[in-house]
């Protein structure tokens, strides 16, 4: 069992996260740190009926500390969400100070916790908390995950929808590689399982392929300006994290998709950069994970000609998000 610790945990997508935390089993101890409302989210699960313990903490009095003191799992979700005409990258302004700065605090009190990354644009925000490890002298490439599994979400039930039936949104698996943000999402519907009818057509490939990678702008507009997905990506949070504590708590075969730095694979990468053909330093794909972290970095598998131009088309942005982070902390006065 681990102490998990969410930071933002009062937001949209903290809330229900936290309360997913609150019951599962294999958490000992949930820390809840926000800037506002931890204390009554904390109290509220509190009152759940299962065996974690619960504390909430704001900024005053070390807080963030206290609440990161003896956790194995960090889990992100500070900071501001998307409006209408929003891209992710635009939120970078706020959110890159903001996740810089619950770095230094995790760099400073638990440096060995396993931290997952959903604060956006995640293909920046992790080359942020990498680069304050760094400085700190306890980066572990091993246990830094930008969290991509509701990509995954998202491919499964379209692919379901898809295929005309929703009972198999469970059971569909699709890879998703390449990065978390528009064009860098990379839905493999070559590979998915069960596979798509023989035939389909590529135009309803190429519209399913656009829904996959700007899923998320479907929940923007329908929310109006209240932000962006929450409940969707509290399941999809929870998922990763559950996976990350049975890995954690030594439980064998545990593969998940996240978006790592390279340097966590045996071969440092090296693979998976002959394969993409470019020095790329983050890339999301299925990891195996276990006690100590990522164990393996799986190949990406047969691409079609088509996927092999998506992944074109996304290196150069991945590329640039990848630098804007690691500079924006390089360069840091
Ligand atoms: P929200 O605004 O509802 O909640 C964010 C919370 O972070 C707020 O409670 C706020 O007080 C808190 N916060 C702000 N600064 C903080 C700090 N310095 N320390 C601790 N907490 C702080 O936003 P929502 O909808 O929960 O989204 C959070 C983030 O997750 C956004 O960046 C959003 O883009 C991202 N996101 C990521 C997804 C993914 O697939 N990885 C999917 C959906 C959203």
């Amino acid at each position: 069992m681990v102490k998990a610790v969410v930071l933002g945990a009062a937001g949209g997508i903290g809330q229900p996260l936290s309360l997913l935390l609150k019951i599962n089993p294999l958490v000992s101890e949930l820390g809840l740190f926000d800037i506002v409302n931890t204390p009554g989210v904390a109290a509220d699960l509190s009152h759940i009926s299962t065996p974690s313990k619960t504390a909430g903490a704001l900024p005053p009095n070390d807080g963030l500390k206290a609440t990161l003191k003896g956790a194995q799992v960090v889990v992100i979700p500070a900071g501001v969400p998307r409006k209408p005409g929003m891209t992710r990258d635009d939120l970078f302004k706020i959110n890159a100070g903001i996740v810089r700065d619950l770095a230094i605090a995790i760099a400073t009190t638990c440096p060995k916790a396993f931290v997952l990354v959903i604060s956006n644009p995640v293909n920046s925000t992790v080359p942020i908390v990498a680069e304050i490890l760094k400085k700190h002298g306890v980066f572990d490439p091993k246990r830094l995950f930008g969290v991509t599994t509701l990509d995954v979400v998202r491919a499964s039930t379209f692919v379901a929808e898809t295929l005309g039936d929703q009972k198999l949104a469970p059971k569909v698996t699709v890879p998703v590689v390449g990065g978390h943000s528009g064009v860098t999402i990379l839905p493999l519907l070559s590979q998915s399982q069960p596979p798509l009818p023989a035939g389909f057509a590529d135009d309803k490939r190429d519209e399913l392929v656009k829904r996959i990678q700007f899923g998320g702008d479907e929940v923007v507009k329908a929310k109006d300006g209240a932000g962006s997905a929450t409940l969707s990506m509290a399941y999809a949070g929870e998922r990763f994290a559950d996976l990350i504590i049975r890995a954690i708590g030594g439980e064998k075969g545990i593969v998940a998709p996240s978006y790592v730095n390279l340097a966590a694979d045996k071969d440092g990468g090296e693979g998976l950069k002959k394969a993409i053909g470019k020095e790329l330093e983050y890339f999301s794909a299925r990891v195996e994970i276990g006690p100590e972290g990522v164990e393996k970095i799986l190949p990406l598998g047969n691409l079609s000609t088509y996927e092999e131009g998506l992944l074109k088309a996304a290196l150069p942005e991945l590329e640039t998000n990848i630098a804007k982070g690691v500079e924006f902390i390089q360069t840091a006065k």
